[in-house]
């Protein structure tokens, strides 16, 4: 099976973790990683996981554009969607989704969402976002659980091989 790990990521912290879910699948099946702007659909994967930071609310727009124009694709095969956001200790918001998600689950029968808590580096952005961010009191900090991540990722596989035994 070819597994596509496809993200969106503004600052590198929804990298990083596509990259650790990508690492943890290879022990089971063929994987591509993919920046969600560079691709045009999922023809060529047998199965999909795909995630966003959230800004503001909403996935990136090429990770959102991805889950609009190829919702009928990604209900075809094998999806798992997951999204990078809260910040602290406990991250906040408490596993809030972006908008939409449910309908997104729905359009695209996704077998799973899951919500990761993220990175956040003042110094790394704009004006606009240090004054958005510092409104909302956002502490900096790396909040990322790695093991958490790991372990989604390991339950993932595990559910690829299950369909694979069973053709
Ligand atoms: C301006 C701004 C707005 C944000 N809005 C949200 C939000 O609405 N919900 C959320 O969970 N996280 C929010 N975050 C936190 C980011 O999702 C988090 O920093 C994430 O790790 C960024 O991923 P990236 O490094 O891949 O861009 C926001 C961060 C910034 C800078």
């Amino acid at each position: 099976m070819n597994v596509w790990v496809v993200f969106a990521s503004k600052y590198g912290s929804t990298r990083e973790v596509a990259e650790a879910i990508a690492a943890e699948l290879r022990g089971v099946d063929e994987v591509d990683l993919h920046e969600a702007s560079e691709i045009d659909g999922f023809d060529a994967a047998d199965a999909v996981v795909l995630g966003s930071a959230i800004y503001a609310g909403h996935w990136l727009k090429p990770a959102a554009a991805l889950l609009e124009r190829h919702a009928g694709e990604l209900a075809s095969r094998p999806t798992w969607l997951f999204s990078v956001g809260p910040i602290g200790d406990p991250p906040q918001p408490e596993d809030a989704g972006p908008e939409g998600i449910s309908e997104a689950i729905e359009s695209t029968r996704a077998r799973g969402h899951r919500v990761f808590a993220g990175k956040l580096d003042h110094a790394s952005l704009s004006r606009v976002e240090r004054l958005m961010v510092r409104a909302l009191r956002a502490p900096e900090g790396d909040f990322r659980d790695w093991d958490a991540i790991r372990a989604w990722a390991r339950g993932v596989g595990g559910e690829l091989s299950a369909l694979r035994a069973a053709g």
